[in-house]
């Protein structure tokens, strides 16, 4: 069955050309999105993510495309069409159509483009081993808490991370701290064993797994800081892991090409990804 999309009102084959040449979003990445998974055909941490994708809106001064609500309904009803049960759709709203010139009208109308496309989640093999992640500069922007779809740095961090072998990039700044990944927020268990991740703020995407991982990690009376942490620190780590919407909570095993303490998934990792999937109707592949 061909994917549907939704375009401005529409609902569309996905391979329908449906984008005007002058959308901003296409012309100057004016625009931000949202990443949602559904499992069991329910949209996961909704409210979390709507209320982030306002918060991004009103950063990029646009008006949400629709009300909430409706919102809420097209998301619903895409799901529906595209007959899938676990699913990760995604949301983008541009600044809208106009002749291409840097400065925009006020009232210009912004355009809603949703996707939905099978989820792909970590294999079991990938939870049990871990990944590989590649450090590189991070040459972002100074509003990474914007999720923008101007995504320039992330996508090419992400790609020399794929070349090396590595499943993410966790970007480093001019001070030696790791900000997040390029497409997911970093965590570590430091030398005294406390869980480490970067505190909000502009150098990072406040990520929704985040919020929900520190949740449970205090609900599991797991010592947490919201504190930043060294390249160094993360060489000396007791263990690393990411999360993201699609990445769940991954283990991360190798740091360019060193093993992360003994190389095997730590506990505290392995704990918080059986909670993390339990919670999301995931069967877990690691059991705490
Ligand atoms: N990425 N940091 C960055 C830079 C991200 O792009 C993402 C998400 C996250 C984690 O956010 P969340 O837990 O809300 O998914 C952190 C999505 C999945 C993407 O771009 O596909």
């Amino acid at each position: 069955m061909a994917r549907i999309a939704y375009v401005d009102g529409r609902f569309v084959p996905i391979s329908t050309p449906a984008i005007a040449i002058e959308d901003r979003g296409l012309q100057f990445a004016h625009g931000v999105y949202e990443v949602i998974k559904a499992v069991g055909g329910r949209l996961l941490d909704l409210d979390r993510h709507l209320d982030r994708l306002e918060r991004s809106l009103a950063a990029i001064d646009c008006p949400p495309p629709t009300s909430r609500a409706a919102l809420v309904l097209l998301l619903e009803e895409l799901l529906r069409r595209n007959r899938l049960a676990e699913a990760v759709l995604y949301l983008q709203v541009s600044r809208g159509t106009a002749p291409r010139n840097h400065v925009w009208a006020d009232g210009l109308e912004p355009n809603l483009v949703v996707t939905v496309r099978p989820a792909r989640f970590p294999t079991p093999s990938e939870q049990r081993e871990g990944v590989r992640v590649l450090t590189l500069p991070d040459e972002r922007w100074a509003r990474c808490d914007i999720k923008s779809i101007a995504l320039l740095p992330n996508v090419l961090a992400k790609q020399r991370a794929a070349a090396a072998g590595c499943r993410e990039a966790w970007l480093v700044d001019p001070d030696g701290v790791v900000t997040e990944g390029a497409s997911s927020n970093a965590w570590i268990v430091d030398r005294e064993g406390v869980l480490r991740t970067h505190p909000l703020g502009p150098a990072i995407l406040g990520g929704v797994t985040r919020d929900v991982v520190l949740e449970l990690a205090r609900a599991e009376g797991i010592a947490v800081a919201e504190r930043p942490f060294t390249l160094e620190e993360v060489r000396a780590a007791r263990e690393a892991f990411l999360t993201s919407t699609t990445s769940l909570v991954l283990p991360v095993t190798e740091i360019d090409g060193r093993p992360v303490a003994n190389g095997r998934p730590g506990e505290t990792t392995r704990r918080l990804a059986a909670r993390y999937a339990g919670r999301c109707g995931l069967a877990a592949a690691v059991t705490g």
